[in-house]
């Protein structure tokens, strides 16, 4: 992500979701929001995944490969953090990095919550320029920009109405391995003092795998020879994590672990396509509550 530009790996994730609502895991996995929020463009190659419309030019299909494959990995990743915040209802949820998630519009679970959006103020002003009429199920939705890079989160939140007394659910998906090291360890220090005891905090990160590492170069580099845009251009891994080192973040900022589970065991049952396994291997949901 650029200074000034919107996440564009939001918008991946987000059209992997609408390649994968209806298609796979129903009944456990659902996001038939995730297509209202994509711009035209975005949809088409998103239809285009859906009708199984593999384009015949190279160029095109890596862009075509890409968003299917995370379809495949969003499925996993949203029933893991779907269950985690069903499991424990708070009046406050806060998506940490919240992209074009949709969960504000589509969980009635929610409906006695308020959710607040936060988010790097260039990919904020974006989603709410896609949400145009949307309504949400949530009982209140509220935005807080704040690039956690180099703000904190606790002037903003308070000015956005959240409760630091009151229990609350956080969710961090897809965002840590954006984010530097030194900036995950600064956020976890900011979580403990703005979460109550018995609070939940649900992070999705990457483990480190160096198969999956080159794999998203290859990507890379084939989306630019063949002249197709780069979702990831913008946005590099900078952090990944080891279960056990982020447990240990976790514990030195008074948090315990109680589930960590990598997406590929969170996809057994579901009967997905066998593809895009380094991804579901690497990729972890853990859930750790507030001592
Ligand atoms: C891959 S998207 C994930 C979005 C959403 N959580 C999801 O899973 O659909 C990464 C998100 O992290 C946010 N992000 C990255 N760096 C950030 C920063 N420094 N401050 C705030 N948000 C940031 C981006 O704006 C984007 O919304």
């Amino acid at each position: 992500m650029t200074e000034r530009g919107a996440s564009s790996t939001a918008v991946l994730v987000c059209q992997g979701r609408a390649t994968a609502d209806g298609r796979y895991a129903v009944g456990r996995f659902s996001d038939p929001v995730a297509r209202e929020l994509l711009d035209a463009a975005d949809r088409e190659l998103v239809d285009q995944v859906r009708a199984g419309d593999v384009p015949t030019r190279a160029a095109d299909r890596m862009a075509y490969e890409m968003v299917r494959r995370t379809g495949l990995t969003m499925v996993p990743r949203t029933i893991a953090i779907d269950d985690a915040i069903r499991d424990h209802v708070a009046g406050q949820l806060v998506l940490l990095g919240a992209g074009l998630d949709s969960r504000a519009y589509r969980m009635p679970e929610l409906a006695a919550t308020t959710v607040f959006e936060v988010d790097h103020p260039a990919s904020q002003r974006d989603k709410l320029r896609r949400v145009r009429a949307l309504a949400p199920v949530a009982e209140r939705l509220v935005p807080v920009a704040v690039d956690l890079t180099s703000e904190r989160l606790a002037g903003p939140l308070d000015a956005a109405g959240f409760d630091t007394a009151a229990v609350s659910t956080w969710v961090w998906e897809g965002v840590v391995p954006y984010l530097s090291a030194a900036d995950v360890r600064a956020t976890v220090a900011q979580l403990a003092e703005l979460t109550a005891p018995g609070s939940r905090l649900v992070i999705n990160y990457q483990a480190r795998s160096l198969p999956t590492s080159v794999m998203r170069k290859v990507m890379r580099l084939v989306l630019r020879l063949s002249g197709q845009p780069d979702p990831l251009a913008h946005e590099p891994w900078r952090s990944l994590w080891r279960p056990e080192v982020l447990r240990k973040l976790l514990a030195d900022n008074g948090f315990s672990v109680v589930s960590d589970v990598d997406l590929l065991t969170g996809a057994e049952g579901l009967a997905l396509p066998a593809e895009n396994i380094g991804s579901r291997r690497n990729g972890r949901v853990a859930v750790a509550v507030r001592n």
